[in-house]
This record gives structure tokens, sequence and C-alpha cells, in this order.
């Protein structure tokens, strides 16, 4: 259903990859709202094809760039300036990679050079991106940027890895430059933290099912889907925030208020049992 929240906005959508990304859902979303937007990701992305297929059925160019490269991404906001005829309303910043997640090395054995790339690719892009747009004036007064975030930014996840120390810089991108651009343009600057999510960059993280399980029976309102985010994510891009900014957002059906719930506890009772010897003495944990 569309409330016509985006009608007559200009927007750019970074990080879509697939049916299941959050920005794919995003992107549907904002064209649904009335917005006209371009797409972008990786050239391997893009080569790869599925982006393309959205971009056919949104009727929107899709323009790759390494989001850690400042000219990829000046490209961008030139580009999707000429495209959509003046300067864009809304940026989504929907990106994340972590090579030492993807090598399986623990947190106690992080490869530094992969390390820079994971915070380079997941954070320092949004600084990058931010940097680039208000240096080519290419964010219109009011406009509001979003990144998508991860609790593990303020509390520890088994697993998460690097990817909390990139996601608690991310948030601070958005807290430091959301005070410049708001005093200088009006422009809103917060991140989202989503729950998790069964996404490519989501199945990535170690034990995903299972904390995936844990979160939706911690959370009152149970996990957000990715199409539950892209609906905040165009409430955030509208008129009805124009005062929200510098802010890190939950968007997780409650969970990161909740420190156990009677359905959590009552899975971790019975999942105790598994390590009783066969006198109910526990062995484990
Ligand atoms: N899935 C989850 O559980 C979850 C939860 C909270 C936050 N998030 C965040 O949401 C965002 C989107 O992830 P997703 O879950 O939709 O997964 P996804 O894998 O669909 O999206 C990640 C995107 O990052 C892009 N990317 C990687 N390296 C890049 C680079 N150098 N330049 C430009 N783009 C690059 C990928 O091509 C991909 O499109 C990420 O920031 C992620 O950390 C995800």
């Amino acid at each position: 259903m569309s409330y016509n929240l985006l009608k007559g906005k200009k927007g750019i959508i970074f990080g879509a990859l697939n049916e299941n990304s959050i920005a794919w859902k995003v992107a549907e979303r904002a064209v649904e709202e009335g917005a006209t937007i371009t797409l972008s990701n990786t050239p391997v992305a893009v080569r790869m094809g599925t982006v393309s297929e959205l971009s056919k059925k949104l009727h929107c160019e899709v323009i790759p760039a390494d989001a850690t490269n400042v000219e990829d991404l000046e490209n961008v906001f030139k580009r999707s300036m000429e495209i959509l005829g003046g300067q864009v309303d809304f940026v989504l910043h929907s990106i994340g990679m972590s090579p030492n997640v993807r090598k399986h090395r623990t947190y106690d054995d992080l490869d530094y050079t992969m390390l820079n790339t994971t915070l380079d690719i997941s954070a320092l892009s949004f600084h990058k991106m931010i940097q680039s747009a208000k240096k080519l004036n290419a964010i219109a007064d009011g406009g509001s940027i979003v990144a998508l975030s991860y609790v593990a930014a303020q509390r520890t996840f088994f697993g998460y890895n690097d990817m909390a120390d990139a996601k608690a810089l991310l948030e601070s991108i958005a807290r430091s430059f959301g005070y410049i651009y708001g005093r200088e343009h009006n422009v809103r600057i917060n991140t989202i933290s989503q729950s998790p999510t069964m996404t490519t960059a989501g199945s990535g993280v170690k034990g995903m099912d299972r904390l995936f399980d844990f979160a939706d029976r911690m959370s009152p309102l149970g996990n957000a889907s990715a199409a539950e985010c892209a609906d905040y994510c165009i409430v955030m891009f509208s008129d009805l925030t124009r005062k929200v900014t510098m802010q890190n957002l939950f968007h997780d059906g409650g969970f990161s208020n909740v420190g156990m719930s009677l359905r959590a506890m009552t899975t971790y009772e019975k999942g105790l049992e598994e390590f009783m010897d066969k006198d109910g003495k526990i062995i484990y944990g």
C-alpha cells in the first residue's frame, strides 16, 4: 500500500544485491511511495546480474561503484543528479562485508589487512559517501541519509567479530557528520539498527540460524523483516521525520531493551538437558 510519502523525491540506494537484500526492499518501497531513484553496487555485483533485474523492474539506472573509492562515489552522485534532474533528497547506505568473517578468522586472531578492509567497506565508506555528496552539494536541504547497523555496536555478540567495531564506527560517523550536515544544510543522518535478517551478508555471521531464532524469541514483537526495515527507511526519508538526526534507531521488535524473555528462557532450559549426565547433573554450560 502506498501513502505517497516520497512523492517527487529523488534518491540513491546503495547495496541491493539480490531480492533478499534489505536495500532491494527499500528500492521497491521507495518507488512505490513515489520516488525516482538510482541504484549502486560494486562492479562485480552489477556484473553478476540480479541488480539489473531490479533496475528493469523499477525503471531506474544502476551506477557501479566500489564504495571505498571516492572517485567512484563522486561519479554516483554526479550521474544521479544528471539522471534524476537535480539534487537528491535521500541516500541509503546498505553496505557491509568482513573478510575476517568470511575467512573464519576469530576476533583474537584477526588479520589486520582484512580488518582495514572491513572498516573501509562497512564504515569509512559511509564517511566517504557523505563527504563526496557534501562537496558536490548533491543532497537537497532537508535531505535524509540512512545507514544500516546492528546492536553488536553496543553489546557483544558471539561471532559478529570485527563487524561490531565497524558498526560502532558507522554509528559514530552518523553522529559526527550529522552535526555538520544538519547545521549547514538541514540534512539528517541516522543509522537504523536492524534485527538479524536472512540475507547474503546476514548468512555470513557465525551461527546465524541460532542467532536469528534467539533474537526472535527475545523480542516481544519478533524479529523485524527486511520488508519492515524498508518501511522504516521510507519514514526516515520522508518529511515526517524532519527533526530526527544523529540517532541510532533500533528496529528490532524490542530486542535491544530485553534482558530475558520467557520464550528464550524456556528454550534455554530445554537446551541444557542435552548436557546432563545420566544422574541429571549438568556437565556443560
Ligand atoms: N542481515 C542482517 O542480519 C543485518 C542486520 C543488521 C544490519 N545489517 C546491515 O544491512 C546492510 C545490508 O546488508 P544485507 O543484510 O541486506 O546483505 P546484502 O549482502 O544483501 O548486502 C550487502 C551489500 O554490500 C555490498 N558491498 C560489499 N562490498 C561493497 C563495496 N566495496 N562497495 C559497495 N558495495 C559493497 C554488497 O554487494 C551487497 O549488495 C549491511 O550494512 C548489513 O551489515 C544486516
